[in-house]
C-alpha cells in the first residue's frame, strides 16, 4: 500500500529515521519521562478490561512498549508500517509471544471480529486517512470490545495552551535536531500534534463509524488524553 503521496512528509520515512535516531531515548527528553507514567496507567487500564485469553491487537506498536509494560505473554498482536520498530520491540519483549505484522491501520490483515481489544498509543495521529483506520478497526473488533487510544493534544486551558504550543514548535524541532540529529522528522511530530482534532471531534469520528464512547481521560487539560470506545 502506497502512503503519504499528497503530503509533505513521508510518515514512514520519518518513522524509520526516528527509529534509528534514539527513539526511546527522544520520547523520554520530550516528555520529562512522563510518557511512561502515562503508559502504565494506560497499560493498567487495559489489563482491567482485557481478557488474556482473548486476542489483543497494538496498533502503530512502535518500539514495542505497550507489551512490554502488559503482563500478558501471549495471544498478542502488533502491526506497524516500520519494521526496524518491531526489531527494537523483539529486543525488549524477549520473554513475550507476539504476533508482528508490518502494515498499516488502514488495511488491516486480519479476519473479522478477531480482537477482543485494540489498542494504539500515539499512533491514531499518523493515520493517513482516520476514517479507513477506524472502519478497519471496529470490522476487526469482536462485539463489546474495546478500542483504547492515547494521544497528544493541545491543552484546552488558555493558561498553558500557548507556552505549550510554542515548546512544540521550537523546542521540540531544536531538541531533535541536537538529541537525535533530525530537526525534519520532530517537526513533523510537533505539527502532527497542533492539527490533530480537538477531543470532542474525534469522539465524534469515532461515534460516526459506529463506536460507543464509553469515556475520555484528559492528562494536563488534554495535552494527552485517553479514549475508551466500545463496539456495541
Ligand atoms: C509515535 S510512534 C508510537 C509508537 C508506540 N505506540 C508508542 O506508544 O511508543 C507512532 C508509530 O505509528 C506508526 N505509524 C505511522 N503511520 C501508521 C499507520 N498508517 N498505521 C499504523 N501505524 C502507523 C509509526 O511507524 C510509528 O511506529
Amino acid at each position: 500500500m502506497s502512503k503519504n503521496s499528497s503530503n509533505q512528509y513521508n510518515i514512514t520515512d520519518i518513522f524509520e529515521n526516528v527509529s534509528h535516531a534514539k527513539y526511546d531515548l527522544m520520547n523520554d527528553i520530550m516528555s520529562l519521562g512522563i510518557h511512561r507514567l502515562w503508559k502504565k496507567y494506560f497499560v493498567d487500564l487495559v489489563s482491567s478490561k482485557h481478557n488474556a485469553n482473548e486476542k489483543i491487537l497494538d496498533i502503530a506498536s512502535g518500539s514495542g512498549d505497550i507489551f512490554n509494560l502488559l503482563p500478558i505473554t501471549k495471544n498478542l498482536y502488533a502491526i506497524d508500517p516500520v519494521s526496524e520498530m518491531h526489531n527494537i520491540s523483539r529486543k525488549k519483549n524477549k520473554s513475550k509471544n507476539i504476533n508482528y505484522q508490518v502494515g498499516y491501520a488502514e488495511n488491516l490483515p486480519y479476519r473479522k471480529n478477531f480482537f477482543q481489544t485494540i489498542t494504539c498509543t500515539y499512533g491514531v495521529r499518523n493515520f493517513e486517512n482516520r476514517k479507513d483506520g477506524f472502519s478497519e478497526i471496529y470490522r476487526c473488533l469482536k462485539q463489546n470490545g474495546y478500542f483504547l487510544i492515547m494521544e497528544f493534544g493541545i491543552p484546552k486551558r488558555d493558561l498553558i495552551n500557548k507556552p505549550y504550543k510554542n515548546f512544540l514548535k521550537y523546542v521540540l524541532p531544536f531538541t531533535g535536531s541536537i538529541v537525535a540529529h533530525d530537526r525534519h522528522s520532530y517537526k513533523y511530530l510537533a505539527e502532527s500534534i497542533i492539527s490533530f482534532p480537538s477531543q470532542i471531534s474525534l469522539v465524534n469520528e469515532l461515534k460516526n463509524i459506529g463506536f460507543s464512547h464509553v469515556k475520555t481521560i484528559d492528562f494536563i487539560s488534554g495535552a494527552n488524553s485517553i479514549y475508551i470506545l466500545q463496539k456495541k
